[in-house]
């Protein structure tokens, strides 16, 4: 039987071994000793190869030695700080405390005063007697005996004394070593010596090689393929930011261009521009983020007053408007924004007449109680598309495209309500067989178009990104995206 591909060091390994008995156990003393090496990598890594080659077994055994650490060494040398103060005591005619602070410094005679006190030493007005001399001593000696027998292994060594010296600092201190005792296997037994005869192998074809001669009897390492190999881990996007730039690329390839805003914003960008009734429950303090700094946010004094007639008959749109008294102390009130609209309605508002694509994937606030499917900071991919003739067919040809771009073609729309457009539009997509809610699309109504000079129809939508994150991670707890799981985050594909 031929040895396949094994590397010279596991040749020779292999050879040594099958000079000696076949049942025979190795240490690594003897291999090495048996190999003429001395290097220890060597002969674990030969080890670990003819292992892996089924031609060897390894036993590993993991042992605790107990060392002296430096205190221990010290007391080795010089006693034990208990035993050189119990000495001191024996010398003295009257052993007084005062007389012992002044032979040892206080860093000792404090500590060594409390291990003495444990071996049965009491102060009796102020001199220090031992309630049973001898078994003091017999401690003493003891202790010492411990630590002269050091190092050892873990498992022969007296357990209370362990203890006692593992909870004071700097005596001992325990080491893990891995033991390893190789031997063959009945594979390794049958590898024909011949074939164990070490060669030339080349792992690495480099120009230089090629310019000899040599390689032509050497032997070429071949490479296992087929073998588990680690995972390299390097940065990369998180799979939201990941997921953003891959909506991105889909709007700017389908001519859009990107709106990026700020996020604190008034009531009346965001609500009454929108024809958002002042008395909507949404825009009640526990639905929306109203903010005290800055107190207020100056809008035009003109556009407030078209928002005014609007709101209370309709002004010149033919619409009745929601009557009641609109109050612009409210529009200027700022806000966290509830959603992007705020953002692409101002656009319009400095854009007017001119045909737009415009997208934005930002961030917005509502007042949520964080869940499954909910958070109080999320994100909406909006997007609007102004231009004359622009209509209902268009608006959700474009949306569809866009969920087809991203891997779901099946799409479908249902009537909705939003007070701002009309008609109104629910985006739904299907997953796993189910249809799921992904936003809100429609047409801006005249009451939210006229008083900001707009003459073409515009087409709006708003999404749910966290929503669509869902779905493409295949996610059931919306909150995992934002708990930094590393190992979550390491195992997301590549988007
Ligand atoms: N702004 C709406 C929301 O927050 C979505 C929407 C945008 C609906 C534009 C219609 C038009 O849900």
């Amino acid at each position: 039987m031929g040895a396949p591909n094994l590397l010279n060091p596991e040749r020779r390994m292999l050879r040594a071994m099958q000079l000696s008995d076949a049942d025979r156990s190795w240490d690594l003393a003897s291999l090495l000793a048996a190999c003429d090496w001395t290097d220890q990598a060597v002969a674990v890594g030969a080890g670990h190869g003819l292992q892996n080659h089924g031609y060897v077994s390894v036993s590993e055994t993991r042992l605790r030695e107990v060392r002296l650490d430096v205190e221990g060494e010290r007391a080795v040398k010089d006693g034990l700080l208990e035993q050189r103060l119990w000495s001191w005591i024996t010398e003295q005619s009257t052993a007084t405390m005062a007389d012992l602070q002044q032979a040892f410094e206080r860093h000792e005679a404090g500590p060594g005063v409390g291990l003495l006190k444990q071996l049965g030493v009491e102060i009796e007005s102020g001199v220090l007697v031992a309630s049973d001399p001898e078994r003091l001593e017999a401690t003493l000696l003891e202790r010492a005996a411990f630590l002269a027998a050091l190092p050892a292994q873990a498992e022969a060594l007296d357990e209370t004394m362990l203890g006692h010296f593992s909870s004071r600092k700097n005596l001992i201190q325990s080491v893990e070593r891995t033991v390893r005792h190789w031997s063959l296997t009945p594979a390794g037994l049958e590898c024909s010596p011949d074939d164990l005869q070490e060669s030339m192998v080349v792992t690495d074809i480099t120009p230089e090689l090629l310019q000899g001669e040599e390689w032509k009897s050497a032997t070429f390492r071949a490479f296992d393929v087929a073998l588990e190999a680690t995972t390299p881990r390097t940065g990369r996007s998180h799979p939201m930011q990941a997921l953003i730039e891959r909506i991105r690329a889909i709007f700017l390839e389908m001519g859009f261009s990107e709106l990026v805003d700020d996020y604190v914003q008034s009531a009346g960008w965001n609500m009454d521009a929108l024809f958002i009734p002042q008395d909507h429950p949404a825009r009640e303090m526990q639905d929306t983020f109203y903010l005290d700094e800055p107190a207020s946010i100056d809008i035009d004094q003109a556009v407030m007053e078209a928002w005014k007639a609007i709101h209370e008959h309709g002004g010149e749109t033919g619409s009745t408007g929601w009557g009641g008294s609109y109050s612009t102390d409210v529009s200027q009130r700022p806000l966290l924004r509830t959603h992007t609209t705020v953002n692409t309605i101002q656009y319009l508002a400095e854009n007017p007449t001119e045909a737009c694509r415009v997208f934005s994937v930002d961030r917005v606030f509502r007042k949520e109680a964080i869940d499954r499917t909910h958070l109080p900071e999320f994100h909406q991919i909006e997007g609007i598309i102004m231009e004359e003739g622009a209509n209902l067919q268009m608006l959700v040809t474009t949306l569809k495209t866009f969920y087809a771009k991203m891997g779901y073609p099946e799409v479908r729309v249902r009537p909705a309500y939003f007070p701002y457009t009309e008609p109104s539009l629910e985006i739904e997509v299907k997953w796993r067989g189910k249809w799921l809610e992904l936003g809100g699309a429609g047409i801006f109504r005249p009451e939210v178009t006229e008083p900001l000079g707009i003459t073409s129809p515009v087409l709006a939508w708003g999404m749910g990104l966290e929503r669509l994150a869902m779905l493409v991670l295949g996610l059931d707890d919306i909150r995992q995206l934002y708990i930094s799981d590393l190992e979550w985050l390491r195992n997301q594909p590549i988007l």
